[in-house]
């Protein structure tokens, strides 16, 4: 099994990727850790213990950074829904978050921890920049960053940047030139890799967790963009954590732009090597869609 502290902002794409990992039999899930990002900390943190409380899964939760390193906060609830998971009504979660800070409670996993962890970011990447900054010695129990975020075509939040990124560009600067060995799922892939209504349907029909999700993506965007597919953007990094086969990717050097007019937060990703640069990241580029449908599925299928 992999060990992963999955580092989250749920989020309605987070919530099927968290139900993914959580159930498949080759993630050991240690930690999760929250962030601001589609909606405030505080509502992103209780959304990650309705989660657990549902799946009924024992694994702790630390509330890290309310806002990013320099900018302020800029939501995604537009696409979310005002609680950051609307259209189902979860019970009130039982379990709290652990005292600890998200940077303290992951320093703490990766140090104790026998085999190298791998980190997979699904949010914004100001408790991951805190972490290497603060604690950089737990870099060398760290396998690899699997993360969630950046483009090398176009963006999604702005022309050109990604939300993730965009989020918090320094924290994804610091993140991307930490020297860790690093996989982008961008959303040159993750906006292939949509959901079509059959397979919702398939989804709500097969067990309590889809059911739940179902009802989740009826908010999804606030319902619009059902007829052209729901983008699994979240999922697509616990795929390749299990299925890096569904994916093309090519090593590259990249990084983030913090300080354009336009372009903040944009993954500058030199797939041709104009810069004549090491590569830094490996980049998915494109992904085998039907596959991903099946495997998204099939591990649903799993959960309860
Ligand atoms: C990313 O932004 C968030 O809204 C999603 O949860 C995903 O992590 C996609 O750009
Ligand atoms: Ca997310």
């Amino acid at each position: 099994k992999t060990p992963i502290i999955l580092d989250t902002d749920p989020g309605i794409d987070d919530a099927v990727a968290i139900a993914a990992a959580l159930f498949h039999d080759r993630i050991d899930v240690k930690l999760m850790t929250t962030v601001a990002g589609n909606v405030g900390l505080d509502k992103t943190t209780n959304n990650a213990l309705k989660l657990l409380q549902f799946f009924g899964k024992d694994v702790p939760v630390a509330q890290g950074a309310s806002k990013p390193l320099v900018r302020p906060a800029e939501d995604s609830s537009h696409i979310h829904g005002e609680s950051g998971m609307d259209g189902y009504e979860f019970d009130v979660p039982v379990q709290a978050p652990l005292a600890q800070h998200a940077v303290e409670a992951m320093r703490d996993v990766i140090l104790n921890s026998p085999e190298p962890i791998t980190i997979v970011p699904i949010g914004p990447l100001t408790n991951v920049a805190l972490l290497l900054t603060l604690y950089p010695n737990c870099a060398s129990n760290i396998e690899r960053i699997v993360l969630m975020g950046g483009s090398a075509s176009r963006g999604n939040h702005t022309p050109n940047a990604e939300y993730n990124i965009f989020a918090d560009p320094e924290a994804a600067k610091i993140v991307f030139n930490a020297g860790l060995p690093m996989v982008m799922v961008g959303l040159d892939v993750t906006s292939q890799a949509t959901l079509t209504t059959e397979n919702v349907e398939t989804i709500r029909d097969m067990n309590k967790t889809g059911s739940m999700l179902y009802s989740l993506f009826q908010h999804y965007r606030g319902g619009s963009l059902k007829a052209r597919g729901l983008k699994m953007h979240d999922l697509c990094a616990i795929a390749y954590l299990v299925n890096p086969a569904l994916f093309e990717s090519q090593d590259c050097f990249v990084d983030i732009e913090t300080v354009g007019l336009y372009t903040a937060g944009t993954t500058v990703v030199d797939i041709s090597g104009r810069l004549a640069k090491p590569s830094n990241v490996t980049v998915c580029l494109d992904i085998d869609v039907p596959a991903f449908r099946e495997w998204a599925l099939e591990v649903l299928h799993n959960a309860i």
